[in-house]
Parts: structure tokens; sequence; C-alpha cells
């Protein structure tokens, strides 16, 4: 488990607990694939926002467990289907559903993940809003991915056409952890709208550093292979910076929208990326969310996982994995 995380270890774990349990299956197959990512680890980042963001109201676990299994679960269902859309043969560290048992299986894996995450999210028929969030939430992410498809190796894009995409991918699944963890114990608009604003300004600077990171991190840290987004044409807020002032951007362009790039090709595109200060750039525009994120919390009361959230903002500017 994550340091940052220790104020709720002992919830998380219980969290940890509920997923190993609810991705059990009768069919042996179903059983072995749905809990193969779970057991390669992950930050946890989503249960951990619902846990954290519970304390600021009537803070009961049992009122959010449903939901941050739920949370979990959405996130992995995307994650297996991703890596069939990615073709991905790793992912934290270990080979991919996808590698593993190939498409068909991974396809119906995430799913019956997703379709679990129903299951829980149903105990809250009492609070409606939970399943309004999450459902719309799981529409955008979809609308995200598609954009990202329909936008691949297309050199003319604006800032405002990456956020779009990472808006939905990213930071509305975060926002909406941030949010319903609040709203599953009680509590009231000016609590968890806050909460919101802020998971949805980590999510859009955890997704640009992402995008940072799929450039220069150690590939054994990041637990898969570096440079798969411009191999897949998926033009990243570093590369719109540096499509707009490297010098050789001719031949930038070139590289971007070659459709079969060789892995020399892929290293050079970086090194061009790189050198004319694009990554800086990208880290200029991380701190901007992550301060923005953090004068959100001022809204609300002091308590400690206040000072946690503060601690995971700085986390996600400098995470390497
Ligand atoms: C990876 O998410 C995919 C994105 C939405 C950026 P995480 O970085 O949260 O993945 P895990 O759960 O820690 O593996
Ligand atoms: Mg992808
Ligand atoms: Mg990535």
């Amino acid at each position: 488990m994550l340091d940052i995380f220790k104020d709720i270890k002992k919830d998380l774990q219980a969290v940890e607990e509920e997923l190993a349990r609810v991705v059990q299956h009768q069919n042996p197959l179903l059983n072995k694939t749905s809990s193969h990512l779970l057991n390669a680890g992950g930050k946890r980042l989503r249960p951990a926002f619902a846990l954290l963001s519970g304390k600021f109201y009537n803070y009961r676990l049992e009122s959010i467990m449903p939901l941050a299994v739920a949370l979990e679960l959405i996130h992995m269902a995307t994650l297996v289907h991703d890596d069939v859309v990615d073709s991905a043969l790793t992912r934290r560290g270990i080979p991919t559903v996808k590698s593993n048992w190939g498409n068909k299986i991974s396809v119906h894996t995430g799913d019956l993940l997703f379709g679990k995450s129903l299951v829980m999210i149903s105990k809250y028929e009492d609070i409606p809003l939970i399943a309004k969030v999450l459902s719309k939430t799981s529409v955008k992410m979809c609308e995200g991915e598609i954009q990202q498809i329909s936008s691949a190796y297309k050199s003319k894009q604006s800032i405002k056409d990456y956020l779009y995409r990472i808006e939905r991918k990213t930071a509305l699944l975060i926002a909406a952890s941030c949010q319903l963890g609040a709203v599953a114990c009680g509590a009231p608009r000016e609590i968890y709208m806050p909460l919101r604003r802020y998971g949805y300004k980590i999510g859009i600077a955890f997704q640009i550093i992402d995008d940072i990171l799929d450039m220069i991190a150690d590939p054994k840290e990041l637990g898969k292979p570096i440079g798969g987004d411009l191999r897949q044409g998926i033009i990243t807020l570093p590369v719109i910076y540096a499509l707009r002032n490297s010098p050789q951007r001719e031949r930038l362009i070139k590289l971007v929208e070659n459709k079969n790039k060789t892995g020399a090709e892929v290293h050079q595109a970086i090194e061009l990326i790189r050198a004319c200060g694009a990554i800086e750039y990208s880290n200029a525009v991380v701190d901007r969310y992550v301060n923005k994120a953090k004068a959100e919390l001022h809204h609300l009361p002091d308590i400690p996982a206040k000072q946690t959230l503060f601690t995971i903002a700085d986390f996600v500017k400098y995470r390497n994995f």
C-alpha cells in the first residue's frame, strides 16, 4: 500500500479484502481472469479517495465499502478493455489479461468486472446520486476513448481537444471518487462539491503526468514499456507543445503522423519532444492544476483527511509510476 494512505490503512485493507471476494467467480476461467489484474496490485487511488472524502461527514466504512469496490471495479474493467484496444502486453509489471487469454476472454472479463460494479452500485437505492454520477461517468469515459481513436495520428490538435479527452478518460472517475465518498456518508453539497472539483483537477494533473511518464519514465518502475502513446498516435500535451515549438517541427509532424513508426523513430520523436522543453511546459501545467486542486480544499473543514488530500496532490506531481 502507498505510504500516503497510512491514515486509512485499515479500511483500505478491508476494501482490498472485499475486492478479492467480489472478483471471485464460480466459473474457474472467469475466476482466474478477473482476479488477475487485482492480484498485480495498483495504487488503489480511487477507493482511497472515496474513503478520504467520507471522512468529511458521518464516516462509516460500511457506507462507503460498496462504492469503493465499485470504483476500483470500473477502473479495472476499463484497464482490461484498454489493454485489448492497445494490444498491451504488460500492465502493473505483469502480463495483461489480453496477453495471457486473448481478446475475447478479455472483453468478457472487462464486462464481468463492470457488471459486478453495477451490483455494488445497486446497494445504494436510497442515494440515487451515486448511480447517476457513475453511469454518466461511464458514458463519458467511453466518449473519451472514442475521441482518442478518431483523433489518432492527427498533428493539428488543440490543447482543448486534449483536455476533452483526458477529462473523460481519467478526471471524471477521480472526480466521482472524491465526490461520492462524501455522498455515500450523507454529506451535503457544500461538502461534496469542493471534493468533486478537487478530484477533477487532480485527475487532469494525474493524466498529464501519465502522459509525461509515457515519454520519460523508467519502464521497470512504470510497469510497462514507454512510448506507447506515440506508437498509437495519441497526441498528448508534450506532443502538442512540441508540434508548435520544436525547431524541428516539420520532422516531428512526419514522425507523429507516421502510423508505422519503428522503435528508433519513436525514440527520435521522444528526443525532439524532450529537447524543446515540452516536458517542463507540461510539468508547469500540472503544477497549475495541482494548485487549483489544493485551493478547493480551503472550502473544507480542517480534519486530518484534508492534510492527506494535500499530500496526495503532491504525490501526483512527483509520482514515477
Ligand atoms: C492508469 O491508472 C490509467 C489511467 C487512468 C491514467 P492508474 O495509474 O490509477 O493505474 P493503477 O490502478 O495504479 O494500476
Ligand atoms: Mg489506451
Ligand atoms: Mg498512459
